[in-house]
């Protein structure tokens, strides 16, 4: 069996080798996260871009078992942005510099929805002078749907697999038909044949899941050569069947090291990937994006929904920064970022250099 510095060094990424280093604890685990943090400054270098994180809405039709916005959470005050309030977000994130917005929303599928993405990604880019890169967040749509958003201005997308074994992915779901690994898979074909920057993901430490599965999650990373991919921690909602650990389940602070990890291992397994340090790692750590930047990750998705709604937007427990207001997240990040060495990639859209690469090949 190869150590973790050979696996690392002659990059021998198969599935046994990748469980080797998510097991990697004390100097060998600092050493995985060491390889990774020089690694990203030799290819993606020591930037991190913000994507201004806009909730437009928390109705949902899906019921994932894990998540806290679910169609049964009945607890949920359920709220719909006006579109004033996502411009006003918008231009917010484009007087702050951040270079690109997120729009994410639970899932809604109707043409009424359809349309107004449409009609707000117009507004947005006029408003930008084209100069706000825009992600979108919208869950599974249908082909034509993806189609008429990049064709009005939408250029990144992000869609978690959040399971790359569909038995897995079956268990976090409910079996109503709706909820299917093929399908998820078939919309990321889609969005990647369109022309999307596409990103993905998994949750670490959810239920049911081994070693082996999240292994499997970066090799699917790899061959579907993903642009990026944002990974989180799964912290469990009360108001959902997934509310209490079960009895074999991982301590929050192993879910998080195995989240640095994964961060850190995706990095040198694809080095010029834009990964998200995700707002989940600071639920456990108030340093946890810090730390995961530190990894690998050179994205950062400040919260800018107005404040008023932020506490409604809850997929997990303890979710951070719901108290604040946009303007008070500006300073803060600045400060965090400063302890990470890195420097702030204001006003650029940081685009996947993985996705720039490919274009040219
Ligand atoms: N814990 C952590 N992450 C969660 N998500 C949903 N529910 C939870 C949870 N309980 C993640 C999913 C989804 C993303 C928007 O949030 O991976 O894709
Ligand atoms: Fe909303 Fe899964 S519960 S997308």
């Amino acid at each position: 069996m190869p150590t973790v510095s050979e696996i690392i060094g002659q990059e021998l990424f198969n599935r046994e080798n990748l469980v080797t280093l998510l097991r990697a604890e004390g100097a060998e685990g600092m050493f995985l996260l060491q390889k990774a943090a020089e690694m990203k400054l030799q290819t993606v270098g020591n930037k991190v871009y913000f994507r201004g994180l806009i909730e437009l809405s928390n109705v949902c039709e899906k019921d994932c078992l894990y998540c806290g916005i679910r169609k049964s959470n009945d607890k949920v005050l359920r709220y719909n942005l006006n579109d004033l309030e996502v411009l006003k977000a918008a231009q917010f994130a484009f007087r702050e510099r951040y270079g690109s917005i997120v729009i994410q929303s639970g899932e809604v599928t109707n043409d009424h929805f359809a349309e107004r993405i449409e009609r707000l990604l117009v507004h947005i880019r006029n408003m930008s002078d084209n100069k706000l890169g825009i992600t979108l967040s919208l869950g599974e749509q249908s082909e034509e749907v993806y189609n008429r958003w990049y064709d009005a201005g939408a250029h990144r997308y992000l869609l978690r697999i959040e399971s790359s074994n569909p038995e897995l992915y079956r268990k976090l779901h409910p079996e109503d038909g709706k909820h299917t690994f093929q399908k998820r898979l078939t919309a990321l074909n889609h969005l990647k044949k369109i022309g999307y920057q596409t990103g993905t993901g998994v949750m670490i430490g959810t239920p049911f899941q081994a070693l082996d599965d999240l292994a499997g999650d970066l090799l699917f990373f790899r061959d579907f050569d993903i642009d990026m991919v944002g990974m989180g921690p799964f912290i469990e909602h009360n108001d959902t069947p997934f509310n209490t650990p079960a009895g074999d389940a991982l301590p929050l602070s192993v879910r998080f090291y195995l989240t640095l990890k994964m961060v850190a291992i995706l990095r040198l397994m694809m080095p010029d990937i834009n990964i998200a340090a995700t707002t989940a790692l600071q639920a456990i750590d108030p340093l946890g994006r810090e730390k995961a930047v530190k990894a690998g990750a050179n994205i950062i998705m400040p919260n800018i929904t107005p404040g008023s709604y932020r506490n409604n937007y809850l997929l997990y427990n303890n979710k951070p920064c719901t108290d604040e207001e946009p303007e008070q997240c500006t300073g803060c990040l600045d400060a965090r970022i400063a302890l990470t060495d890195s420097e702030i990639g204001y006003g650029e859209w940081g685009d996947s250099r993985h996705f720039a690469r490919k274009k040219k090949n």
